[in-house]
């Protein structure tokens, strides 16, 4: 099958075209490198630098590809950034999956699937989130995502489009960003890689569902064969808190320092756990990488790179 994937030079869309690429798919990326990386990039794929925000130029390259199936995860994915500046998210992740959506209806593709948020898509409510509690996201990124979904509702009503919205929770893994405001995980690892002391915002005792890259792509892989049309939680049901990742790196790095807080960044969630029972149900889908394999992973990577 031939795959669009946007955003392939980033964190988890280029293992999600490693693995289309290995399954004999024939793979295109598009990004726009501004936070992936073209050392991120699989030999195998054809590249094209474009931004999804530039209509003209998106929509001829799907013209021109052709794809059967298209894999969304070109976003602008900073929550705190997206609250200093919502029409940037907005233009990105709504105004460019639009521009995608208008060239992929003429086509038809057989089959969208979509990043999503499950961290960022439900508000503040009790844990685990379940797909069938009331979005209710509280930034303009999550807004962003659950405007996408309602968006590819649209299509798939209208033009008969499949899609599948993969909401994931905080995903983890080699190459991804240490330099943004999320990502915990390879932050402290490569700062303390490089010998340098990493924060803990806050007393360090909001949790979150940390889930390992490889079952992110196995998803992504269940989802382009799957029928079902909606949406999914991609996550492990577990909240580990700041501290113990913190403390697991710091053990996993064999180092001996001491425990550093910053003030807490403000309208941070306090807790995130997403319910998987619904993608176990539909795709057959569990967590197989447990925390302390992921970040003993993790570690060893930022250790070599
Ligand atoms: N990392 C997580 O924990 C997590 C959790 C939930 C959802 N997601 C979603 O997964 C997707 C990938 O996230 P990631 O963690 O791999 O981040 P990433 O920043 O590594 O990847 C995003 C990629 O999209 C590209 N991109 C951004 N804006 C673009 C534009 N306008 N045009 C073309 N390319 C553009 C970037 O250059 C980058 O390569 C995003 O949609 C994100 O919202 C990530």
């Amino acid at each position: 099958m031939k795959i669009l994937v946007t955003g392939g030079a980033g964190f988890i869309a280029s293992h999600v075209a490693d693995a289309y690429i290995e399954l004999g798919h024939e793979v295109v990326i598009v990004d726009n490198l501004s936070s992936g990386s073209k050392a991120n990039l699989n030999s195998k794929a054809k590249f094209i630098e474009v931004d999804i925000t530039d209509k003209a130029k998106i929509q001829e390259i799907i013209r021109q590809e052709q794809p059967e199936a298209i894999n969304h995860h070109a976003a602008h994915i900073q929550v705190g950034y997206s609250v200093k500046n919502p029409q940037f998210d907005a233009e990105n992740n709504i105004m460019g999956l639009l521009h995608i959506m208008e060239a992929a209806k003429e086509i038809p593709v057989k089959k969208v699937i979509m990043a999503a948020t499950g961290g960022a898509m439900y508000g503040n409510k009790a844990t685990p989130f379940t797909e069938e509690m009331k979005a209710e996201p509280l930034s303009p990124y999550g807004i962003s995502k659950r405007a996408g979904e309602l968006y590819l509702n649209y299509y798939h009503e209208l033009y008969q489009i499949p899609y599948i919205s993969l909401r994931y929770s905080n995903v983890y893994g080699p190459r991804q960003n240490a330099h943004g405001e999320s990502g915990v995980i390879a932050i402290f690892s490569e700062m303390i890689a490089e010998g340098k002391v990493p924060a803990i915002n806050g007393d360090g005792t909001h949790t979150r569902d940390y889930v390992y890259i490889e079952d992110v792509v196995r998803a992504n892989i269940l989802a382009l064969n799957s029928s079902f049309v909606g949406e999914l939680n991609i996550g492990t049901q577990t909240e580990i808190s700041t501290n113990e990742v913190w403390r697991k790196v710091v053990a996993e790095m064999g180092v001996s320092i001491e425990e550093k807080h910053v003030v807490e960044r403000p309208g941070e969630q306090v807790t995130s756990s997403l319910d998987y029972s619904k993608a176990r149900k539909i795709l057959g889908w569990e967590p197989s990488v447990n925390f302390d394999e992921g970040v003993r992973r993790v570690v060893a990577w930022y250790q070599n790179k």
